[in-house]
């Protein structure tokens, strides 16, 4: 069968595998190889992507895949999702990732070709911001009054410098990000590698409050606006976080958002992908498969699946072996087994934020008096925080300083089905457990033990909360200074994505991870890798044994990666 693939499998590995590596025999028998069996362990921003890439890299080079997707949970994006107030579709909310910008040229081009309308996250919200520090809002503003008399405001606090050079500043650094998704640089074999090429390793090393200084943006303008952008961001002091997440949180400009959800470009990435989609399966181990025999020379994986939905513990080994699998979740969460020896380059643990993500309705609005003002309308509607005067700053708990929170937001307003009025919609970001009694301080009036429903004796005419839902999620790592990061190859056909989330942890950047692995999928099973040819390795001995083209790929690039350890010793009072 003379098909595309067999040819341009033959022609590739004659032009680009050594004789040592690949005998004419082995071609041969690539060629005799049946479909490209993948998995993908996690269908996020990253598994979808990967799925998605993969496809289209595989018709574009006219090579045959076969993906198969394994969802833990019952839907697709991860922790990008959805929940519907009241029950109601028609007012669902983000609970997870609720936005991006038009710069993710990923989540941008989704949008476009699945025919998805954006959204301005902001259209319903209250136009008024402030930043508490637990004792007084340090600075509001009013996105409905002009530019000019914002801009003003904000030249009268902080200056006309700090602003700027911040400016300055986030686009020089999402400049040098964006060259990631361009040749040279695309695809990589090593973030680390990239990471200092870019001259990252500047920004990612440093703290914000560091990088901040070293580019003179005066200590009030930091103290305020960055922390209280890195806190609602990634829920992280500017002392507790790098510099590339510190810039990222100041590049909200353009922010849009999926209507109906911004799940729904995964969802149609992963339908695009035609690949097979196993929901509401955990995939529990990975494991080698024997080899079959003496010429078979891939080395091909096991995997065993459980049923999530199921109450018994069954679990079984899947029926299908895989020459590849991509591992799109953060290993440490996931209750995958590997095998010995299967995970060659072990993957490191990083501490996770924990947030408290709590979402609720009231018809009531901000007491005035828990922010120590006398008049309602005084309160804006989105309430960033940043550290009190007398504050240490920390991670955690004691992160949150003395305003306890991280942000709040009224949201938008929502119709109460049962009295059929309109009512607010808010969203508490929080390090710890929301609680009756901060709620009650919180809008001045009785919020029981059971939250939704009115408090014992309570005299006010609705209930303080009509819907209620709370959430934690392991959200993002901890992301503190490092210079180096978990690379996307970690065994022979074996890819982990989620080492982008200690670099930049957004839909986009995983997203675009996912892509990378495509890539190096693809480039694998043409048994070359293109634009990355001046890295050839000469001879290298392989630490996989007998490994054919995954052999080439994975030893390419090797040797140049820094040994060193992420900086995260350095904090030892985590
Ligand atoms: C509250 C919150 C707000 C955020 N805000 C933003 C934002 O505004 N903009 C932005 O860009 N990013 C935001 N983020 C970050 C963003 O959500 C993540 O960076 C991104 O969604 C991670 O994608 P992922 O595919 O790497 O991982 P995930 O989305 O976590 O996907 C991993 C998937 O793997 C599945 N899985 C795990 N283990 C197994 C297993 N053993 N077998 C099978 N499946 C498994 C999981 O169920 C999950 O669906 C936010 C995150 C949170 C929590
Ligand atoms: C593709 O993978 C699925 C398992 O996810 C398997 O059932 C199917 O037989 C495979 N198809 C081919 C053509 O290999
Ligand atoms: C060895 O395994 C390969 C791949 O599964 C198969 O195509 C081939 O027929 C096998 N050869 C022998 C001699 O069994
Ligand atoms: C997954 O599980 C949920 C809850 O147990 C169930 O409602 C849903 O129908 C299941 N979906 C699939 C595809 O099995
Ligand atoms: C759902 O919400 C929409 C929009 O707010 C509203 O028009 C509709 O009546 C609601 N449906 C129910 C069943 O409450």
């Amino acid at each position: 069968m003379a098909s595309p693939l067999s040819l341009r499998s033959i022609v590739a590995a004659i032009l680009y595998l050594s004789p040592s590596v690949c005998t004419a025999q082995e071609a041969v028998q690539q060629d005799g190889l049946p479909i490209r069996q993948v998995a993908i362990i996690g269908a996020g921003a990253a598994g979808s992507s990967a799925a998605y890439h993969l496809r289209s890299y595989a018709d574009k080079y006219g090579v045959a895949v076969n993906i198969t997707v394994f969802e833990k949970t019952a839907h697709i994006g991860g922790r990008t999702l959805t929940v519907n107030p009241f029950g109601n579709s028609s007012q669902r909310v983000e609970l997870g990732a609720s936005i991006f910008i038009q710069k993710n040229h990923i989540m941008y081009k989704a949008l476009e070709e699945f025919n998805l309308s954006p959204r301005d996250p902001d259209e319903d919200s209250d136009s008024t911001l402030g930043i508490w520090d637990g004792d007084e809002f340090v600075f509001t503003i009013d996105q409905s009054d002009s530019f000019w008399w914002n801009a003003y405001k904000v030249f009268m606090k902080y200056g006309y410098l700090a602003p700027r050079r911040t400016q300055q500043l986030m686009v020089a650094t999402i400049d040098k990000f964006l060259r990631l998704y361009e040749e040279p640089y695309f695809p990589f074999r090593s973030l680390t590698q990239r990471t200092y090429e870019l001259g990252l390793v500047d920004v990612t090393g440093l703290t914000g409050e560091q990088l901040l200084k070293q580019n003179n943006v005066g200590d009030a303008y930091a103290h305020d606006i960055v922390q209280a952008s890195t806190r609602v961001n990634y829920a992280s002091n500017l002392v507790r976080i790098h510099g590339l997440d510190t810039m990222v949180s100041m590049a909200p400009e353009g922010a849009m958002a999926v209507k109906g959800g911004n799940w729904q470009i995964f969802s149609k990435m992963v339908k695009k992908s035609g690949a097979g989609v196993a929901l509401n399966t955990s995939i529990t181990s990975i494991a080698f498969a024997p080899k079959e025999n003496k010429t078979s020379f891939r080395t091909r994986y096991a995997v065993a699946a459980k049923s999530s939905s199921s109450l018994s513990d069954t679990q079984g080994e899947y029926p299908v072996l895989f020459d590849d699998v991509v591992i799109a979740t953060p290993y440490q969460f996931s209750k995958i087994a590997a095998a010995d020896g299967v995970i060659q380059h072990p993957i490191d643990s990083i501490p996770y934020v924990q947030l408290h993500v709590t979402i609720f309705a009231s018809p009531f609005q901000y007491s005035p008096a828990f922010f120590g003002l006398t008049d309602p309308k005084t309160v804006p509607g989105t309430i960033l925080t940043t550290l009190g005067k007398n504050d240490t700053p920390t991670s955690g708990v004691q992160g949150a300083g003395k305003a306890g929170f991280f942000s709040i937001s009224h949201l938008r307003k929502v119709v109460n089905p049962d009295t059929e009025k309109q009512e607010y919609l808010y969203k508490i970001f929080s390090p710890e457990k929301v609680t009756p009694e901060f709620l009650s301080r919180l809008f001045g009036v009785d919020v029981p033990e059971t939250f939704v429903g009115k408090a014992e004796g309570s005299t006010s005419s609705a209930a303080p909360i009509s819907w209620y839902l709370p959430h934690v999620f392991y959200s993002y790592p901890q992301a503190l200074p490092r210079v180096t990061f978990q690379d996307p190859i970690v065994g022979p056909g074996l890819y982990y994505t989620s080492g982008m989330e200690s670099f930049i942890s957004t839909m986009e950047t995983n997203a675009l991870m996912g892509k990378n692995v495509a890539r190096l999928i693809l480039d694998d099973i043409l048994g070359a890798s293109k634009g990355d040819s001046e890295m050839d390795s000469k001879g290298v001995e392989s630490e996989f044994g007998e490994g054919g083209a995954q052999k080439v790929i994975w030893d390419r690039g090797r040797g140049e990666i820094p040994k060193t350890r992420p900086t995260e010793a350095v904090f030892q009072d985590m």
